[in-house]
């Protein structure tokens, strides 16, 4: 009998109980290879988070620039210096590849692809579904599949699974799957590891290889009972934040008609240490999430007949919000100048769906941008982060358009109204106030900055 397999002579159980304890002492000695499917706004800081953890990591994506870039040491975003892509490239513990058979050669996969919605605003899993099939393909024995893209409940066992099973391997005893919803914040103080981490998982074996392997990655992993609850969680936060900004830019509609000012308003409640948490108006919602992700359970809610009027309700208010910022432009710029929308010239000042990232995407911005160019007005926009509109699906024809260059000094003689959708910390707010007579500030970016009486025009 040739003992060369010590395996051969164990029973199956016992194999199958040796094979998973090796996968989660790997994961606990940092001495696994973490495959990151899809090295975007996610998948960039997760591959850093396990380098540093001690992995070696291998990210996959499809677009052959993004990883020719990523192998030569440039991060693909402005909020993460190349610096941070270069040092994982220098112990030679990261690569980059287009090539997803290289698949089978990782110990976790972790998949972190776009999911957004499709042109009748229904959840578009066609990347999902794609990189599945292609894992599926590549899959071998004891790998872990982890799925971290935002998706609805129950999407993990009705997409995922079954391409995985395709290859015969079955889940939750040969090959194991769960799903932690990432909640990375572009820009923001947090490091991916201290950011606790949701992760669940349908059977025991693929729970506790999930635990274990994220318990490495980050300081606190918080287990639910199952994928379908932790799809639940990640949803949940979004539409949490996607209703209380509708409800707060409700709020600024109501006390503008009253004379009262919503930032001070908010400000003030805020003080109570208890029920309260402040949330605050803005030009409409933007980023690959809010905009997007409530409508990913709406979607799933009809199928089990179950009205969603909060999650409708606050999508139709904060899509009309763009809409409402023009409206007050024109206002203001009639009150203030006696002009129309019609021949104005507009400066946008920020255009990134959020202060201090270069991102456009679903950006409030472009629809403005649109919406007054409709209208006749001569518009053009200052954004530190974006020096040009790079190519987006809804709006073709702003792509190539660059930032004016930063001389506040002759915008008075240049530009009839400044309009404040973003509110970028590198923009001298104050310089604004040089030679413009019409601010319209829709994010309260000129709170403190001291300017003549009517000059700004929150909105
Ligand atoms: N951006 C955020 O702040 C954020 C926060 C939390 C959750 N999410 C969720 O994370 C997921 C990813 O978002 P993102 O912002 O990183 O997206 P992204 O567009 O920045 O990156 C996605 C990457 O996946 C690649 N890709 C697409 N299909 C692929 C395939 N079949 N195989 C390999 N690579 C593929 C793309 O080329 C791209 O580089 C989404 O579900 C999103 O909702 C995003």
């Amino acid at each position: 009998m040739s003992l060369a397999g010590h395996d051969e002579i164990k029973s199956v159980p016992e194999r199958r109980s040796s094979r998973i304890g090796e996968l989660a002492a790997k994961f606990r000695s940092g001495n696994a290879t973490v495959g990151v499917v899809g090295m975007g706004y996610v998948g960039q800081p997760l591959a850093i988070t396990a380098h540093e953890k001690g992995f070696q990591v291998v990210g996959f994506d499809i677009d052959a620039e993004r990883v020719a870039a990523l192998n030569r040491g440039h991060s693909t975003i402005r909020t993460i210096p190349d610096a941070r892509i270069a040092t994982m490239l220098l112990d030679r513990r990261f690569r980059a590849t287009s090539n997803l058979d290289e698949i089978a050669n990782v110990d976790v996969v972790i998949i972190c692809v776009p999911t957004p919605l499709n042109k009748y605003r229904e959840p578009d899993l066609s990347h999902v579904r794609r990189t599945a099939e292609s894992v599926g393909a590549a899959l071998r024995l004891n790998q872990l599949i982890c799925l971290e893209s935002t998706t609805y409940p129950g999407c993990t066992v009705e997409v995922v699974k079954p391409a995985l099973e395709a290859s015969g391997l079955r889940v939750g005893s040969d090959v194991f799957l769960a799903y932690s919803p990432e909640r990375e914040d572009p820009g923001s103080k947090f490091r991916t590891s201290e950011i606790p981490k949701v992760v669940g998982a349908d059977d025991p074996d693929s729970r506790m290889l999930a635990e274990t392997f994220y318990g490495r990655l980050v300081d606190r992993v918080v287990p639910v009972t199952n994928m379908a609850t932790a799809e639940a969680v990640k949803l949940s936060e979004n539409i949490f934040r996607c209703v209380n900004i509708a409800l707060v830019n409700e709020l600024k509609h109501i006390f503008a008609h009253m004379g009262i000012d919503t930032w001070e308003v908010i400000d003030a409640a805020a003080t109570k240490p208890f029920g309260y948490m402040p949330f605050y108006p803005g030009p409409g919602l933007g980023g690959h999430c809010v905009p997007i992700d409530p409508f990913y359970l709406s979607w799933k809610a009809r199928e089990h007949e179950v009205p969603a009027r909060f999650i409708e309700l606050a999508g139709e208010i904060n899509t009309a919000e763009p809409l409402q910022v023009v409206a007050a432009l024109a206002s203001a710029l009639s009150a203030k100048k006696r002009k129309s929308l019609n021949g104005s010239r507009i400066l946008l000042v920020g255009v990134a769906y959020k202060r201090n990232v270069d991102d456009l995407r679903e950006s409030p911005a472009l629809t403005i941008f649109r919406q007054l160019e409709a209208k006749g007005a001569a518009v053009s926009f200052y954004d530190p982060w974006v020096p040009v509109i790079p190519e987006t699906r809804e709006f073709p024809q702003l792509a190539g358009r660059s930032s004016v260059v930063w001389k506040p000094e002759s915008f008075g003689a240049q530009f009839d109204a400044a309009l404040i959708v973003t509110d970028h910390d590198a923009v001298d707010y104050r310089a604004l106030t040089r030679s413009l007579d019409l601010i319209v500030d829709t994010r309260n970016a000129m709170c403190g900055v001291p300017a003549q009486p009517d000059v700004v025009v929150k909105a």
